[in-house]
């Protein structure tokens, strides 16, 4: 395998999340599976902030501490009312500078990017004992169980807040499209009736269509395969204190290696409002099957 199969990660000199910085119109590079990275772009704690950087504000029983839009209530989070408002207020922040970053970045979805969860992440990745397929140090895109997508996009911006020099440590792997034939011949279609089953049962939050099922098991099986974590084409990454990082998460084969206080804004887009819908997972999914996925 040569290394031009593995994500690119490709660098930006911006130093500021306003309207000011240098770089926008960049839609093609992010949905072409590219990581976008801003070494020059840290997220500016003020001096009353910097003691959020402890685990202990975390409540101890979700591994992030979150913001839910519209409305900002914060989940996860362990102190006084007058801190939590200050946790609060910094994390809001975040949502903000990180919202009007990406509009920036990609004119082309103004009006569609519909605001996801905000999280503060101040504990350690290496700490977390999981199961195989909660498992984030496995190369993975992301899906969920409960939570189906039918298309519709996952954009993240990152950002290393750690105050002692750690990078966040990433490995990234193959392209989608490559990912996807490593699965596909080996995907059957859900059995009849399982997707109201799931819905039916409260397991999903709504249907999980074909492409909801094959994202899953693309997820599923890239975890459960240990050939596949340890010789697939794939690259360390590391994001230094500082350092802001932008993705579509349901595309980039990602692995969380290590690293410790993270800021992270979720965002959601219709692949309709993609400047590309064909270069989605979707697109690509629906090219190689030769079929809609619905
Ligand atoms: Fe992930």
């Amino acid at each position: 395998m040569t290394m031009d199969s593995v994500t690119q990660v490709r660098d930006f000199p911006d130093r500021s999340w306003a309207d000011d910085g240098p770089t926008r119109g960049v839609e093609a590079l992010v949905e072409a599976g590219e990581v976008l990275r801003f070494p020059y772009l840290p997220f500016a704690l003020i001096e009353s902030e910097l003691k959020f950087r402890d685990p202990r504000w975390a409540d101890g029983k979700a591994k992030n501490i979150s913001l839910r839009w519209p409305g900002g209530a914060m989940r996860g989070a362990a102190g006084s009312a007058t801190e939590l408002a200050a946790l609060q207020a910094m994390i809001t922040r975040y949502a903000e500078q990180s919202e009007a970053f990406a509009l920036r970045l990609f004119p082309h979805y103004r009006g569609h990017l519909q605001r996801g969860n905000t999280s503060f992440r101040p504990i350690d990745v290496a700490g977390r004992k999981t199961s195989w397929r909660k498992d984030d140090t496995r190369l993975h895109v992301d899906a969920f169980p409960s939570n189906p997508m039918h298309g519709t996009r996952l954009l993240r911006v990152f950002c290393n807040v750690n105050p002692s020099g750690r990078p966040r440590e990433w490995r990234v792997g193959e392209s989608f499209e490559a990912h996807a034939q490593r699965y596909l011949p080996t995907i059957k279609r859900p059995l009849p009736g399982s997707a109201w089953l799931l819905e039916r049962a409260g397991i999903t939050k709504r249907r999980r269509t074909e492409y909801d099922h094959v994202m899953l098991q693309l997820h599923d099986r890239a975890k459960a395969d240990a050939v596949f974590q340890q010789a697939s084409p794939q690259a360390r990454v590391d994001f230094a204190p500082g350092t802001t990082w932008v993705v579509f998460s349901d595309q980039v084969l990602h692995a969380a290696m290590g690293g410790q206080h993270m800021m992270e804004q979720t965002f959601y887009l219709d692949v309709a409002h993609q400047q590309r819908p064909e270069a989605s997972p979707r697109g690509t999914l629906e090219r190689l099957l030769g079929r809609e996925l619905r």
